[in-house]
């Protein structure tokens, strides 16, 4: 017995686990029901009393060391497995939701882009102004209708009340202003007017202003323009027709179709059946205009044109509700998100 006892505890010395499972496997062929020192301790209920006092407290000895050693495997794999990190780094990661870039922005930086082909720059300009910089100096008549409560959200009364600009084509007045020609500019921003909110008008949307001053700057410059940048955002087969118009600030003036991108001119809901969509107004830029920014008339000539980023954004992708781009309903958003 005595060395059954010592074969064991040498044993018991070198015993090693590679894994939680070997631990317990251990546990079990030592100290379970059929563990060697469970079969020993019944070889040692059949000795007599002699015996009994010789080895009992050694197999006391060999169970406590059992003991001792398999809890030590057992701590020993369990802090093993703290340096591991506490994550399959295998597996796939949970998506976080990614955001998209606004209609209005998208469509924005598009009509910057292609005028920026043409060598135009972009200015930007406040978007609370002064009546002279957004009617006065854009040769609207005093008297204009524009001025009225009805189209402006104005800040402070008297001789030049301070409003919320209802164009951008008051940035034109600002850069003519403060440069000398040549001017190539291009002006987005936010507008305001005081109109009710239904499907086709807000009081708040956005225009992207077109302007460009120098000697000799044609009609023909103007149209020319226009149609390549109707062809770069609608597509190389869109038509463009202009329609005399009137504004205070150009003289001529005009408002420009393009074909209808969706039953390409044969007449359909969105374009009204007349194979034309309205895109923009134009023209050229009156003489009084030039002069009261300081501008001589006599040697400069140049082109004007506005058009709203919402209606634009609204042909291009047919929405039917000009609310939609306000509402920031997450599901109107998202279908952009890869646009
Ligand atoms: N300012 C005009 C509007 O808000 C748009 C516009 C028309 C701008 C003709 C221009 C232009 O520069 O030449 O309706």
């Amino acid at each position: 017995m005595h060395e059954k006892i010592n074969r064991l505890l040498t044993e018991l010395d070198s015993l090693t686990a590679k894994n939680a499972g070997e631990v317990e496997a251990l546990r079990v062929g030592w100290l379970g029901k059929k563990g060697s020192i469970t079969l020993l301790f019944e070889e040692f209920r059949q000795v007599g009393a002699e015996e009994k006092r010789q080895f009992g407290p050694q197999i006391n000895r060999l169970k406590q060391a059992a003991v001792e050693k398999i809890n030590a495997l057992r701590e020993s794999m369990e802090s093993a497995g703290g340096h591991k990190p506490s994550f399959d780094a295998t597996l796939p990661g949970e998506p976080a939701p990614l955001g998209a870039r606004h209609p209005l922005s998208i469509v924005r930086s598009e009509i910057i882009d292609i005028f920026k082909t043409l060598g135009y720059t972009v200015a930007e300009g406040p978007e609370v102004e002064d009546d002279y910089h957004v009617f006065g100096a854009l040769n609207f008549p005093p008297e204009h209708p524009a001025r009225d409560m009805q189209d402006t959200f104005f800040v402070t009364a008297g001789d030049n009340p301070v409003l919320l600009r209802t164009h951008t084509s008051s940035v034109q007045v600002r850069e003519m202003e403060r440069r000398k020609p040549p001017i190539r500019i291009i002006c987005p921003g936010r507008v305001f007017r005081n109109e009710a909110i239904s499907a086709r008008a807000h009081c708040i949307f956005h225009q992207v202003e077109g302007l460009y001053i120098d000697e000799n700057v044609s009609f023909a410059d103007m149209k020319q323009s226009i149609l390549y940048f109707a062809r770069e955002f609608f597509g190389a087969g869109v038509q463009i027709r202009l329609r005399p118009s009137y504004f205070p600030f150009t003289e001529p003036s005009a408002e420009v179709d393009v074909s209808c991108n969706i039953c390409r001119g044969e007449g359909c809901n969105v374009c009204k059946h007349t194979g034309w969509l309205e895109i923009m107004g134009c023209g050229m830029v009156d003489p009084n205009v030039l002069e009261a920014s300081g501008i001589d008339s006599k040697k400069y000539t140049g082109f004007a044109f506005g058009m709203g980023i919402e209606r634009i954004a609204m042909l291009k992708w047919h929405v039917r509700d000009l609310r939609h781009y306000f509402e920031n309903d997450i599901r109107f958003l998202q279908q952009f998100a890869t646009a």
